[in-house]
């Protein structure tokens, strides 16, 4: 196995050799300009690592890879149109720098591509490599849909947040792993062991990705920060601040989750005070690393030696500790 900086050039070298300009521009014009924009790309290392890590070519496994990374960005394009988000890798979103409209075809389009990218593979591994990814395309699916429901409710429990960013998020990394797995012929026990592994790592993604929406650096976030905030999200901080406050806040809390007021300075200074003096903050932080823990000891159900493991391992510990 590489090091991850290896699949990372792979990858992007990939990416930008397959990925042709054509016409109409209006459509395929926004479709370069999200991708360009980068990321972290880690669900496409994921599956290329997870390839090579059961002794597969992780060439074999690049067109999953791309399918893996450009359903992601479509779901960013399309994501960033029902949160209202200004800024995505510290650039304007799609819907901001064209509109709508054009933010939902080309998002329609990267879909299909994404698709289109298993006809390369045989028709067993085809077959394999749809099912899952229409069986989690449609999880993701209804993952946003709880998101956005969960807005304008007050009683969303801690269990159906789990299982609402299980869904839009956790699944996707469990999948991209799996299909590296695919790709390298992995036993099915093997598959659906590196599939938890990326799925409990998922949860701890999402856990993160919320605590940095409040607390990120908006110089180094790439969006913005508080966005969870103004728009009502039901985050873990959120629902833990709850938990852990008297009566009085508990209705400041639930007050201004309820509102959307056309400057949301004070209600973000407000709410992350709360969520730092209620103690929410730090049991997200503990939530993050419990999930992580989950993770790796999957790790030891996997018939992969030590060494790729660790490699593993040193990809989780990074996501924990990242401020991105
Ligand atoms: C953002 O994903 C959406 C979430 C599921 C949190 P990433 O944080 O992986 O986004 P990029 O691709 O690196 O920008
Ligand atoms: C996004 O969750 C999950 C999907 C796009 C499916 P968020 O809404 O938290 O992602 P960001 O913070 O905009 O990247
Ligand atoms: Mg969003
Ligand atoms: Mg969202
Ligand atoms: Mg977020």
């Amino acid at each position: 196995m590489q090091n991850i900086s290896f699949y990372h050039t792979a990858f992007v070298a990939y990416l930008e050799d397959k990925i042709q300009v054509k016409e109409p521009a209006s459509l395929y014009d926004p479709i370069h300009y999200f991708l360009d924009l980068g990321g972290k790309r880690l669900r496409p290392l994921l599956t290329l690592m997870t390839a090579d890590a059961f002794n597969g070519d992780y060439k074999n496994a690049l067109n999953a890879a791309l399918s893996i990374e450009i359903f992601h960005n479509f779901s960013l394009i399309h994501d960033d149109i029902m949160d209202d988000a200004p800024l995505r890798r510290g650039q304007p979103t799609v819907h901001e720098k064209w509109d709508v409209n054009t933010g939902i075809l080309s998002g329609d389009a990267m879909l299909i591509i994404a698709y289109q990218l298993f006809e390369y593979y045989d028709a067993n591994t085809f077959q394999e490599l749809a099912k899952l990814f229409s069986k989690t395309a449609l999880e993701v699916c209804e993952g946003q849909q709880y998101d956005m429901d969960f807005e304008t409710r007050d009683d969303v429990s801690v269990a159906e947040y789990l299982k609402m960013i299980e869904f839009k998020t956790a699944v996707l990394v469990g999948a991209a792993m799996k299909m590296g797995a695919i790709v390298a012929g992995a036993s099915k026990q093997d598959q659906d062991h590196v599939y938890e592994f990326g799925r409990l790592l998922g949860v701890a993604f999402q856990l993160q990705d919320d605590y940095l929406d409040a607390f990120g650096d908006p110089e180094t976030f790439g969006k913005q920060v508080g966005g969870d905030i103004i728009e009502n999200k039901k985050t873990y901080l959120f629902l833990k601040a709850v938990e852990f406050s008297n009566a009085e806040d508990q209705l400041e809390l639930k007050h201004l989750f309820a509102i959307n007021p056309s400057d949301s300075t004070d209600k973000i200074e407000t709410a992350k005070q709360l969520f730092q003096s209620s103690g929410a903050a730090d049991a997200t932080r503990k939530e993050i690393e419990k999930y992580t823990q989950m993770a790796f000891s999957v790790l030891d159900e996997l018939s992969i030696a030590e060494d790729k493991k660790n490699v593993l391992k040193e990809f989780g510990n990074d996501l924990m500790n990242r401020r991105v």
